[in-house]
């Protein structure tokens, strides 16, 4: 890793900041993975000082970490690299305080916890404020636009003061374990592998369900909703991992050239399919974890008498080309659903012709792959009951693989750590490059634009249920069913 780095944080003081960016840096530290000489600046408009931010901090990481899990020596240590820099970002002479505490010689990375449209401002003046070497890198949090137009024009903004090679997008899915995981389980595992296709997979599904709602973000989620905040970016990286040809090497652009593959064959949905193949829902008040929650138009925040944004979507694609034709990749996604689960699942086809003559449908193997929580994999396989009074029973068992028993780890580590030490390397395997970025955006504005012009408005669930019975049909009219984690 290289020893000489600083690292600047902008919106430092921002939720993104205090959840996940400074708590995942300071287990870094706490792990022995940031080498002694990081430097550290947190970047915000308030008109505090250094010891004042430390402070801030302290109380934030005790909060988050609780008092069994918070190092006091790591903390003293982490809190030395510190230094808060009061800027404003949109205005460029301020800039001139960071170029002051920048150090020659040393690699600085930008990372970006701000809203989208201060991209391009914040690129323009460190550009202009000279803070932009050959080996300066750039993070991006998501989203980067809001359909294919406005990610080139954010995308184009920042490739003029920093090289493609430099520039890394987020998708915080890509630094879960379990995600990259999909990678060794495909790859590194001869069976597994040799059974991934058309002949041998009947169907895919991707679930990510959540629990919570809007989280006070409903100005901001009402201008966008699950398709983009989700569907986008999480999920259709999820179904490039599944579903990529393998790569050459695990070179980054030996990864994303697979990736982008997949994201330019998806068939796209269009007005004449919309209607059977993608179903929206926004959810209603109901029970979630035995309490009563509000519905979306209810939440704290709503500005109007009604909306269409969806907060849940299902729907149907297919992949077009040699491995993938005929497969159909189930993807479902919701807030103030039933339960936490990001799952993949793959159900694999039946033999042709059955000699086992009590054998239902229901008894495909299935291969189920849990992201969160409980991570691991399990594989349902048909074996003989253990019985004397049965010739030739079947039933259905389970072989589990436990990530967290099997681990020896205390902890899974939080993607944001990963991707840290990634962006530090200089490694951009695990971060999307504009043309996957912009392959999805393409893909999802044909859907956007066919569910405006059909005119199909959200269907109605209530929050703690699994999302709209329209969905369920989506799936139960091809005699499948969404698996129930
Ligand atoms: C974010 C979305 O990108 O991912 C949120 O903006 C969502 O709306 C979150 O809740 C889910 O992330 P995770 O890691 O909890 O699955």
């Amino acid at each position: 890793m290289s020893s000489t780095t600083d690292l600047v944080i902008f919106g430092a003081l921002g939720d993104l900041s205090k959840r996940k960016l400074f708590p995942a840096l300071y287990q870094l530290d706490r792990a022995g993975l940031l080498d002694a000489s990081v430097r550290i600046a947190a970047v915000a408009r308030d008109n505090i000082n250094t010891p004042a931010f430390i402070e801030q901090l302290h109380l934030v990481l005790q909060k988050a970490f609780g008092p069994a899990a918070f190092d006091v020596a790591s903390w003293l240590r982490f809190s030395h690299r510190l230094h808060y820099i009061k800027i404003d970002f949109a205005q460029k002479k301020q800039f001139l305080a960071l170029k002051d505490w920048l150090l020659a010689g040393r690699t600085a990375i930008y990372y970006l916890a701000t809203p989208p449209s201060m991209f391009s401002p914040i690129s323009k003046h460190l550009d202009a404020a000279g803070c932009v070497a050959a080996d300066s890198r750039i993070v991006l949090e998501k989203p980067i636009g809001h359909d294919l137009k406005s990610s080139q024009e954010v995308n184009s903004a920042v490739a003029d003061c920093f090289a493609e090679g430099n520039i890394y997008r987020i998708d915080h899915y890509l630094g879960k374990e379990t995600v990259q995981n999909l990678l060794a389980l495909r790859f590194a595992n001869r069976m597994i592998n040799s059974q991934w296709d058309n002949s041998s997979i009947d169907h895919v599904q991707i679930t990510a369900a959540e629990v919570v709602g809007i989280e006070g973000r409903w100005g901001y989620y009402d201008k966008v909703g699950q398709l983009r905040d989700m569907i986008q970016n999480h999920l259709l990286q999820l179904l490039c991992m599944v579903a990529m040809e393998p790569p050459n090497s695990l070179q980054a652009d030996e990864i994303r050239a697979e990736k982008v593959k997949i994201l330019r064959a998806l068939s796209p949905i269009t007005v004449d399919t919309v209607a059977e193949q993608a179903v929206r829902g926004q959810y209603t008040a109901g029970w979630v974890g035995g309490k009563p929650v509000v519905g979306y138009m209810e939440e704290e925040g709503s500005e109007r008498e009604s909306s269409n944004t969806e907060t849940f979507v299902a729907l149907k694609t297919y992949i077009d080309n040699w491995r993938w034709a005929g497969v159909p990749f189930y993807l479902r996604t919701g807030k103030r659903m039933h339960s936490k689960v990001t799952e993949v699942v793959i159900t694999y086809k039946d033999h042709p012709h059955g000699i086992f003559p009590d054998r239902d449908r229901g008894a495909h193997n299935r291969l189920i792959i849990r992201l969160q929580p409980n991570e691991g994999i399990e594989l349902e396989m048909v074996s003989k009951k253990q019985s004397l009074k049965e010739r030739m029973g079947l039933e259905k068992r389970r072989l589990n693989l436990d990530f967290f028993d099997s681990s020896g780890e205390s902890r899974i580590a939080d993607a944001y750590e990963r991707l840290f030490l990634e962006v530090i390397k200089g490694d951009q395997w695990l971060f999307v490059s504009r043309d996957e970025i912009e392959a999805s955006w393409r893909w999802c504005d044909t859907l956007l634009d066919a569910w405006n012009k059909k005119g199909l408005g959200v269907k109605g669930y209530s929050a703690g249920s699994w999302g709209p019975s329209k969905a369920e049909m989506l799936i139960e009219k091809d005699q499948r069913s969404w698996h129930e984690s």
